[in-house]
């Protein structure tokens, strides 16, 4: 049975983008909960700016807040080098330094230019360090970019390169706005496994026009075995037009588990928790499973059918008299 390695991210990419304020012990609670579901890693916060994501403005209260269980990182979000003292503050596993290889989204979102973006990121790793704290980069639009369209390989391959040679020990290639389709996302993580062996390599899909599921099965076919997903498939970045929700971990994990994965996860408690979303937020999430249950949480074989199959052998006698 192949091993998956499963990063929840909601409470970062998916309450980034929530209007309600979640309460600091909401976020705790929910964090602890998802703790115990078998996670590879969880993206608890991020540490950027309150006045761009006042969602999140208490990351140091949730970090302080947190029960940590062994055997699961805990990984946020850094923008820049405020980003990196605040969160190495708060006893992190890794963090994930985000850029886009789109000129314009990262302009949008990081106000900067891709060059600037890489100087300051190359700073934030020199303040980390090569210590017990790994970093993760996350190049936003690698499948297309919502303002300029499709972004050649070749260029995300370079930016790949780049911060590998700084020591990164993994990359993620995000799908930030739905824009990847599975024959492409196989394609361009067959050549970063091919080129970057030694990296890990996560993939993180965003359900916006439908293909998140399928570009996971791309993603299974060139070999990947770490994704991002979203409890109850919430997310979007507030900085990239049409931006929508991450691929529903729930769902994900119920269609890997039924192909014969080992995910690592306990499906009934990540149900349990995705439950308790709505009542959080303040409306209903995307989740499908959560909606129709299992494929085989049967129901029960209601009373007229019993009756109708007497009619039915009734009106076969008539026929045969
Ligand atoms: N933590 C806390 N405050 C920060 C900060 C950080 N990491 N980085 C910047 N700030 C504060 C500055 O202190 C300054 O505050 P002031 O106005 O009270 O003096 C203000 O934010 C602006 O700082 P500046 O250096 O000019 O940054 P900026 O406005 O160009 O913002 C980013 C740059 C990247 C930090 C900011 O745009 C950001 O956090 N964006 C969020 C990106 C994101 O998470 N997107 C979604 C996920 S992909
Ligand atoms: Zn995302």
């Amino acid at each position: 049975m192949k091993r998956l390695f499963m990063q929840e991210v909601a409470t970062r990419d998916g309450f980034q983008n929530e209007k309600t304020f979640i309460e600091t012990e909401d976020k705790i609670s929910l964090i602890d909960a998802l703790s115990q579901c078998g996670y590879a890693k969880i993206e608890v916060t991020s540490f950027t700016s309150p006045k761009a994501i006042p969602a999140l403005r208490d990351a140091e209260a949730v970090m302080a807040g947190i029960r940590r269980q062994p055997g699961v990182e805990y990984t946020v979000l850094v923008p820049n080098v405020r980003g990196a003292e605040r969160a190495l503050g708060c006893a992190i596993n890794e963090a994930n330094l985000v850029m886009s290889v789109s000129e314009s989204h990262n302009r949008s979102n990081l106000r900067m230019t891709r060059e600037q973006s890489f100087a300051q990121l190359r700073e934030v790793i020199g303040v980390i360090g090569h210590g017990p704290v790994a970093i993760n980069v996350s190049l936003s639009t690698v499948f297309g970019c919502p303002m300029q369209g499709d972004v050649p390989d070749d260029e995300v391959l370079g930016w790949v390169d780049r911060f590998a040679e700084l020591g990164a020990r993994g990359v993620t290639l995000c799908d930030t706005t739905g824009m990847a389709y599975p024959s492409q996302v196989q394609t361009l993580s067959q050549k970063v496994r091919e080129r970057f062996p030694e990296l890990q390599l996560t993939l993180h899909f965003h359900n916006t026009r439908g293909m998140a599921l399928a570009n996971t099965l791309g993603a299974l076919q060139a070999g990947v075995d770490r994704f991002d997903a979203s409890l109850g498939g919430l997310g979007g970045c507030p900085y990239a037009p049409g931006a929508s929700g991450n691929v529903c971990m729930e769902d994900v994990a119920h269609m890997l588990e039924l192909m014969g994965y080992d995910t690592g996860l306990d499906l009934n408690q990540i149900l349990a928790a995705s439950a308790r979303l709505a009542g959080l937020i303040g409306h209903e999430t995307p989740s499908q499973i959560l909606k129709a249950g299992r494929r085989l949480d049967l129901h029960p074989v209601p009373e007229h059918v019993h009756t109708l199959s007497k009619q039915v052998s009734l009106t076969d006698l008539e026929k045969a008299q």
